[in-house]
């Protein structure tokens, strides 16, 4: 089985690439490496010993996705490219809905002119916003609080909206909460440009030195030590998360469904900086800071739903995810 991976050279994506290949399906990859680098291709070879196809470009270049669908013979997609930074994307909200929507669109319409009917779309759980309940289920209100999360909501809704005028279409949406961590070999895991937004990259940075202090953004939250709680899930969980997907769309009647990857249980920010220092033996300096604008108390999923559809449950702990980020942060000289 043929699967494009678009945005496949990126965190997320170079991970479900190895997952893929070493189940035996034919990996092509596009990128634009604007947020990946080309030797994590290198990476992927000497994991599995197979070159993903690859070639660089847009996904929202609608006449290069046409050719690769016409040349590969693409049986389905697993769509990743896209911009993901919530702070950033409240300062350029069009840039987030012509990258995120406009390629969702581009996309669609060469599938759905080279009848591509299988689609796995990376969304998010950023579209809950602030929970009324926990764990959330696919159920729970969404309300996203910033461009990034609503550029997410509004794919799934035309992905809903395609996959009731077009019944051939069959298209899952995972919303992922919180990946960490990276493949046990230690040769690809997440890479971020410049100095990392989120939590898990920051620690591993300041563990190895690269980064002095962690600031942790608020310690009066309703949590029982005061900092955020979230469902950090394993980067390979989360791959596995996508394998389960594929074989879900083989074997399933067309439609359109939403699925949470995630674990089910949440881990304080002083939890991490706790298991990390355990992992590592170094010392993570951090000091409390003001909350982040937008950041919630707490969040983590309800995961009945993919272990229902999928027969997937995330079963990597805390301490793997952050054991396997630090052999990763050790070993990761920079990919070039
Ligand atoms: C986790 C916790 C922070 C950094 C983001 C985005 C989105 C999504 C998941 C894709 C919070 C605290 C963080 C730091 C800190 N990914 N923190 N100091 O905000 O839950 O979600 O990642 O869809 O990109 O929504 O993740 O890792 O930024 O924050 O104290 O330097 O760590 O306040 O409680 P978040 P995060």
């Amino acid at each position: 089985m043929n699967v494009l991976l678009t945005g496949g050279l990126g965190y997320i994506g170079s991970h479900i690439a190895v997952t893929l290949l070493s189940s035996g399906y034919q990996v092509i990859i596009i990128d634009n490496l604007s947020n990946s680098k080309i030797g994590v291709l290198n990476a992927i070879y000497r994991i599995t010993g197979t070159m993903p196809i690859f070639r660089k470009g847009d996904v929202r270049d609608q006449v290069l996705i046409e050719s690769i669908l016409h040349e590969f013979k693409i049986d389905a997609v697993i769509h990743l490219a896209g911009l993901k930074a919530v702070g950033e994307s409240s300062q350029e909200p069009l840039k987030y809905y012509d990258h995120n929507v406009s390629g969702t669109i581009s996309l669609l319409k060469a599938m759905q002119k080279f009848q591509v009917t299988k689609l796995v779309f990376s969304s998010s759980a950023t579209v809950y916003g602030i929970p009324s309940y926990l764990p959330l289920d696919e159920a729970h209100p969404t309300n996203p609080q910033n461009p990034y999360g609503r550029s997410k909501l509004m794919i799934e809704e035309i992905l809903r909206d395609v996959a009731s005028t077009n019944n051939a279409m069959n298209i899952l949406a995972l919303r992922y909460f919180n990946p960490v961590g990276a493949h046990e070999s230690g040769l690809i895991g997440e890479d971020p440009n410049g100095i990392p937004n989120n939590l898990m990259p920051y620690i591993s940075q300041v563990a190895i030195g690269q980064l002095e202090m962690l600031s942790v953004f608020g310690n009066d939250y309703q949590t029982p030590d005061g900092t955020g709680i979230r469902d950090y899930i394993h980067v390979m969980d989360l791959a596995h998360g996508h394998l389960a997907a594929l074989a879900f769309l083989i074997k399933s009647p067309p439609g359109f469904k939403v699925i949470n990857l995630g674990t089910g249980v949440g881990y304080s920010v002083l939890e991490m900086v706790n298991m990390y220092q355990k992992v590592s033996g170094c010392k993570i300096p951090h000091q409390i800071k003001e909350r982040r604008p937008g950041d919630i108390d707490i969040c983590y999923a309800k995961c009945d739903e993919a272990l229902k559809l999928l027969a997937w449950k995330a079963k990597y702990n805390l301490e793997k995810m952050c054991a396997d980020s630090w052999n990763w942060q050790k070993k990761n000289l920079g990919i070039s």
